[in-house]
Formats: C-alpha cells, sequence, structure tokens
C-alpha cells in the first residue's frame, strides 16, 4: 500500500517538479544580481546626473587655455570628501584624460571613447548611458560629463565616473546587499512554500490515480460490482464516472446474455419435454392404426385419425406458443405501436368465438361506451391478449353462464376487462397463474400454461400491468389498462 501511495509517477512528478522551481529560482537570482547592479548604476546616474555640469560651471578648470593646477586639486579634494565614490576626469576635446584624481598607475586607459559622452550632453530623456571607466576598462559604468568652454569655445570636457564602488563577484553583492539579501530569502521561502503545496498537489493527484487504477484492476480480476469513488471533482473523477458506467453497462450486458442463455435451455427442455406427451399419443395411435389394421372397424379407425390430429394440432399449437413466448422474454419482439379502434378490435374477436359460445350455451355481452378515442398499443398484440383471456373464459366457464368485455375511459388511458362466472380461482393459486406452465387445480382440460404468460408479457412490454381478481365457482375478472 505504501508503495502505492508513493507511486513512482509521484517521484518522478516530484523530480520533474523539484527540478523546474530549482532552475526558475537560479535564473531570477541570477538575473536579480545582474540587474541590481546595473539598477544601482542606474540610480546614481540619475541622481548625479548635474554633478560634471556643476563642477564645469563653478570651478575654472583651465586658465587661457592651460590646466589650472591650483583648482583642479581643490576640486579632486572636495569631490573626494563629499562622495568618495565617485572619480572626477578631465578630458581635451578628442577624449584624452589630462588629468584625474585617482593614484598614480590606477588608470589604465588614456582616452574615453567621446560618443556616449556627446549623447549623454546632448540627451533631455534621462536616458541611461555607460562608457569606460579608465580604472576599469572592461566593464562599462555609469557617468555623468558635461563640457567646459571659454569664450563660447568648446576646450575640453569634465567626464566622471558615478558608483565606482561595486563589487567584485555576483556573491560579494549578494551578501553584501540588504536589497539583494532580502530578495535571496524571499526566493528561499516562496521556494520552500511552492515545493510543499507542489509536493500535495502532486501526491492528491497521484492518489486518485491510484485510485482508479485499482478499481480498474479489481474488476479486470473479475470483481464485477468494482467501481470508483474519487472525493474530488476533475478530469479524473470524469474518467472514473466513464469507468463505472462503463463498468455497468457491461455488467447489463452480461445479465442479458446470461439470461437469453438461460431462456434457450429453459426452451430446449421444455420443448422436449412437452412434445412427448402429444408425441406419445401419435406414436401409439398410428401403431394401433398400422399393427391391428384388420381388427379395426372404421369408427375406431376415424376415432384414433382424429385422436391423432387434435394431438399434431395441440404439438403445432405449443411449438407456436413456446417461441412466440421465448421470443417475447428475449426481447427480440419490440411493441409497433400505432393507434386503434379498441372497440372495432374486441367486435372482430367475439365474432370469432360467436359458434363456440352459442354451442357451449355462453353469452358473450359487451360493456362499451359509445365514443372512445383511439388507444395507441401493438394490435397484434393486443389481438393475442384479448384471444388468450376469452379462450381461458370460455374454457372455465360453465353453460349459461356469460362473459363480459369491458372498457372503461380513465383520464389518460382506458382499462380493459375480460369478466365471466365461471369456476373460478382458489386464492392461494392466483399468484401464480402468470407463471409458465402453471394450471390451477381446478383447470379446465387441455391447455399447456402458456396463455397467460405470453399476455402478461405483452402487457409489460406496453409498460403497463394487469390484474386478477377471482372468487371460487363465481367468476374471474381480469383487467389492464392501456395509453390512448
Ligand atoms: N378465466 C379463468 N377462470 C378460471 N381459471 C382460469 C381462468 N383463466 C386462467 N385460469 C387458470 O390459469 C391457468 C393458466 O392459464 P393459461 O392461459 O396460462 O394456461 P392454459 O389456458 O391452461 O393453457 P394455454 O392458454 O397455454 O392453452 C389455467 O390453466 C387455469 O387453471
Ligand atoms: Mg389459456
Amino acid at each position: 500500500m505504501k508503495n502505492q501511495i508513493f507511486s513512482s509517477l509521484f517521484w518522478k512528478l516530484a523530480l520533474i517538479f523539484l527540478s523546474s522551481l530549482l532552475i526558475v529560482s537560479l535564473v531570477f537570482i541570477f538575473i536579480s544580481v545582474k540587474s541590481s547592479g546595473k539598477h544601482y548604476q542606474e540610480v546614481s546616474q540619475r541622481i548625479s546626473r548635474p554633478v560634471a555640469k556643476r563642477i564645469s560651471k563653478h570651478n575654472h578648470l583651465f586658465l587661457n587655455g592651460q590646466l589650472n593646477e591650483a583648482e583642479l586639486k581643490n576640486v579632486f579634494h572636495d569631490v573626494m570628501v563629499v562622495n568618495p565614490a565617485i572619480e572626477v576626469y578631465l578630458l581635451d576635446t578628442l577624449g584624452n584624460i589630462l588629468a584625474y584624481d585617482a593614484p598614480l598607475g590606477r588608470v589604465k586607459v588614456e582616452q574615453i571613447n567621446l560618443q556616449a559622452v556627446k549623447a549623454f550632453i546632448h540627451d533631455e530623456e534621462n536616458t541611461f548611458f555607460t562608457a569606460t571607466n579608465p580604472r576599469k576598462p572592461e566593464v562599462e559604468h555609469a557617468f555623468s560629463a558635461a563640457e567646459i568652454k571659454e569664450n563660447d569655445q568648446l576646450i575640453g570636457y569634465t567626464y566622471v565616473v558615478l558608483a565606482s564602488e561595486i563589487y567584485n563577484s555576483a556573491i560579494d553583492q549578494l551578501l553584501g546587499s540588504y536589497y539583494l539579501k532580502n530578495a535571496g530569502w524571499s526566493v528561499l521561502v516562496a521556494l520552500l512554500g511552492a515545493l510543499l503545496l507542489g509536493l500535495i498537489l502532486i501526491w492528491l493527484l497521484t492518489r486518485n490515480l491510484n485510485v482508479i487504477i485499482n478499481g480498474v484492476k479489481s474488476f479486470k480480476q473479475g470483481n464485477l460490482s468494482a467501481r470508483i469513488q474519487l472525493r474530488s471533482q476533475g478530469e479524473l473523477t470524469i474518467l472514473a464516472e466513464q469507468f463505472n458506467l462503463m463498468a455497468e453497462t457491461i455488467n447489463q450486458n452480461i445479465e442479458e446474455l446470461k439470461q437469453l442463455d438461460r431462456l434457450k435451455r429453459e426452451l430446449t427442455a421444455s420443448v422436449s419435454h412437452d412434445l412427448r406427451t402429444p408425441l406419445a399419443s401419435i406414436q401409439g395411435y398410428a401403431e394401433t392404426l398400422s399393427l391391428k389394421n384388420k381388427d379395426l372397424d372404421d369408427t375406431q379407425k376415424l376415432e384414433y385419425a382424429s385422436i391423432i390430429f387434435r394431438s399434431a394440432e395441440n404439438m403445432k399449437r405449443l411449438v407456436d406458443d413456446l417461441f412466440e413466448l421465448s421470443k417475447l422474454e428475449s426481447g427480440q419482439m419490440e411493441p409497433k405501436l400505432e393507434p386503434f379502434s379498441l372497440k372495432e378490435l374486441i367486435y372482430d374477436i367475439s365474432a370469432k368465438y360467436k359458434l363456440m359460445a352459442e354451442e357451449k350455451g355462453i353469452q358473450i355481452r359487451f360493456n362499451l361506451p359509445d365514443k372512445l378515442p383511439l388507444i395507441y398499443a401493438d394490435i397484434g398484440m393486443i389481438e393475442r391478449v384479448l384471444q388468450n383471456l376469452i379462450d381461458n373464459a370460455m374454457r372455465h366457464t360453465y353453460r349459461n353462464g356469460s362473459i363480459e368485455l369491458g372498457i372503461e375511459q380513465k383520464k389518460n388511458s382506458v382499462e380493459v376487462w375480460v369478466a365471466d362466472t365461471g369456476v373460478g380461482i382458489k386464492e392461494n393459486e392466483l399468484p401464480y397463474i402468470f407463471d409458465r406452465y402453471r394450471k390451477t387445480s381446478n383447470s379446465a382440460e387441455g391447455g399447456t400454461g402458456l396463455g397467460l404468460a405470453i399476455v402478461k408479457k405483452i402487457i409489460d412490454l406496453h409498460k403497463s400491468s394487469i390484474k386478477v381478481e377471482s372468487k371460487l365457482e363465481e367468476g374471474t375478472r381480469f383487467s389492464f389498462g392501456l395509453p390512448m
């Protein structure tokens, strides 16, 4: 478990994150150090911009075209006292250094490039300029410069190197500067904070990933009820939800396949079982007919032939019913809904039973409203339902009894019923009559017990339900609703 929490992904991400943080901090420190030196120079130039001008204006550095040594000494001394970080140079019009206040030998160039100097003097926008520092020619420096004129004639320049006291190395600078030291500490604190936060986030992310991996693994290993529950919101949660939906679908498919398989096996079993009885009687009578042909008179022969015919008829009906029921149960038959007149359908079906009813002395009565909107159902299936119910009623009703076919209009549907005054069904047998092959103890001859199972399945497919009420020796009433 432990190595799952801190998975290799966690460490990889943590390492990548840590390295990026380090690189960013180093770059930041490098840029800070670089720019702080420049910043220091820029600020110095901004503050001390007019220094050279003032020196030129208030001192007579040249007298009649010659260097004024006494005045120069004063100036160098004053500047030294006021700000030891600046150095004053006196240049001729070509940039050659004529005089300076640094100790001898410390100056390494003899001439200053005047390009930046002139640009500085003519600049009016406070632009930042750098030029040669005679003591350290390898780095450019902030400076101040001004022209020296005599009788409106340019005779030289005052050139002042500003902020010459810079640090020797970046480390010196880092340790020596209050600003940089502060910045350094801030970076360190921010780095630690970001590191902590980053590690927590990476941990949360990889933890959810591990939950997902475990869920998928568990499902793969056969735990079909394995689902992934993530507490957080985000892409991983969507992934987990999608996995859960997929698992649900797979389970449903497996269930459907199992169901189909079971139905197939049941069908095979019941077909072979149910065909045995009529087959046996067909075989028996056919055998007798062929073996004892000479001993039988014509009436007997006719009787045997008609038994064979009825058995074959029964077999055919049974096979048809079985196939219909299994098709309904396997979901291969979807009701094709269409509007039709239920009243007409009832009249049509009952016409087929008219002769049988007369023979049996049973009266068929109707209880139908005058006006009835069309109903919305599969006409073939509903015909089958009514046929099965009327057939049952016919077979279980005594002579002089009656069968009532009725419709009552409800709010958005109609209630249809088939009621008889027949033998009735015992209360304890009522809950099971819709099961296949179920027949009650006082059931009429014939029938295989599939009719009501087909009825119930069809009504289910119409998203409705069928009800039965019955009293022994008084009668039975089946009713169901249909949408209009
Ligand atoms: N109107 C009824 N009155 C009394 N008993 C009934 C009535 N309808 C059905 N039953 C009982 O319910 C059982 C199941 O009926 P079902 O229609 O499923 O089978 P069946 O009529 O015996 O055979 P099949 O309809 O397949 O030819 C019947 O055998 C009978 O015992
Ligand atoms: Mg029946």
